[in-house]
């Protein structure tokens, strides 16, 4: 199975051997587009589009060279058909296509935000019945509920304004760090005090429990994060950036692990499954750690370079379509950028 990424700056190129009891990642290769930008402070499709186009062939090739595999023992071609920048989605689906009429082999477009997931039967092995799935990232903070990857995923919540890792982008933004802010919040936060700021929960007061008890909501507490930072401007005293960085990231991973280890007991599920680029977020590693190890739950984080975008996630998640003996897509594959699960 050879899987092929581009929802946003990543273009990424895998390759899968679909066993019957496990699939086996022969190459992951990425090209990225985010140096370019950077000094955009945000992603400007364009750019990504061009970009995808550019680097397509040439990480196809360093993928089968680095696998030792000849493109005419590709037997399936999995591409990410949503959701995503259009542009670059677009890109991505039409080389899949391209490949998949070429060679005479199934197309499978898949659902990026399930790739997240379906990453880790590639590192930890296939999934037991029924686990949970945290996919955190600059684009997505969703809870899923996967009693089956292909055909039995439930979104159990997700967020109702930022991702995880766009608030951190946000913050990092107004506390003046370089784009993306996370990594640099992240590295501020080691050297903080988590407990210096008590910024707010968001969507955890009891009112909220009814309607959004597995949803997310990071803007609120952004702007709490921006209020402090003014207010202490204003007052002319010094900006105490670790501690706020620690502060700030210890009141994400709070929400997230409480509402997601709540959902595991709520469903009875005793294996959680983390990914998406943010998941790199060490008081998120941290704490998850520690409460899964309370609450008797398998933690299941891959490794960082399978956590942000990558060929290997489409091509795990259409591993396990062929497995099921579903059908594939048709060459007429629309990509869809707001794809629903
Ligand atoms: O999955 P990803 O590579 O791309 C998207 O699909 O969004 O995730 C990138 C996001 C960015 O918002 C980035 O700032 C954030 O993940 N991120 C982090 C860390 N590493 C990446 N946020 C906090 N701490 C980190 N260590
Ligand atoms: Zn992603």
């Amino acid at each position: 199975m050879l899987g092929i990424e581009t929802s946003c700056d990543e273009t990424g190129v895998a390759l899968v051997r679909a066993h019957d009891d496990r699939s086996e990642l022969l190459v992951d290769a990425v090209a990225s587009s985010m140096d370019e930008h950077a000094r955009f402070g945000g992603i400007i499709p364009e750019i990504a589009s061009r970009a995808h186009l550019e680097a397509m062939v040439p990480t196809i090739e360093r993928a089968l060279s680095e696998a030792g595999v000849a493109l005419s023992d590709v037997d399936a071609v999995a591409v990410t058909a949503g959701p995503g920048l259009v542009g670059p989605l677009t890109l991505g689906a039409s080389a899949a296509k391209a490949l998949a009429l070429g060679l005479g082999v199934p197309l499978y477009g898949v659902n990026h935000v399930i790739g997240h997931a379906a990453v880790d039967e590639l590192v930890d092995g296939l999934f037991p019945d029924r686990v949970m799935a945290l996919v955190v990232s600059g684009g997505h903070s969703s809870l899923l509920l996967v009693d089956d990857v292909v055909t039995g995923v439930t979104e159990l919540g997700s967020t109702l304004d930022d991702a995880a890792g766009e608030a951190f982008d946000k913050v990092g933004r107004l506390l003046g760090l370089p784009y993306p802010g996370g990594p640099h919040i992240d590295r501020l936060a080691r050297a903080g005090d988590p407990t210096a700021i008590r910024f707010p929960r968001g969507l955890t007061a009891p009112k909220d429990q009814a309607a959004h008890a597995y949803d997310f909501s990071f803007s609120g507490l952004k702007t709490a994060v921006a209020r402090w930072v003014e207010a202490r401007q204003d007052a002319g005293q010094p900006l105490p950036l670790e501690d706020v960085a620690a502060s700030f990231a210890e009141a994400v991973a709070d929400v997230l692990t409480a509402k997601t280890i709540a959902a595991c007991r709520r469903h009875d599920v005793s294996t959680l499954v983390v990914g998406g680029g943010f998941s790199a977020n060490s008081q998120l590693r941290e704490m998850a750690a520690k409460r899964c190890a309370e609450a008797g739950i398998d933690l299941r984080i891959p490794p960082i370079r399978y956590c942000t975008d990558n060929g290997a996630m489409i091509a795990a998640l259409g591993a396990a379509v062929v497995r099921r003996g579903l059908p594939a897509s048709s060459l007429d594959l629309a990509v869809d950028s707001s794809m629903p699960l």
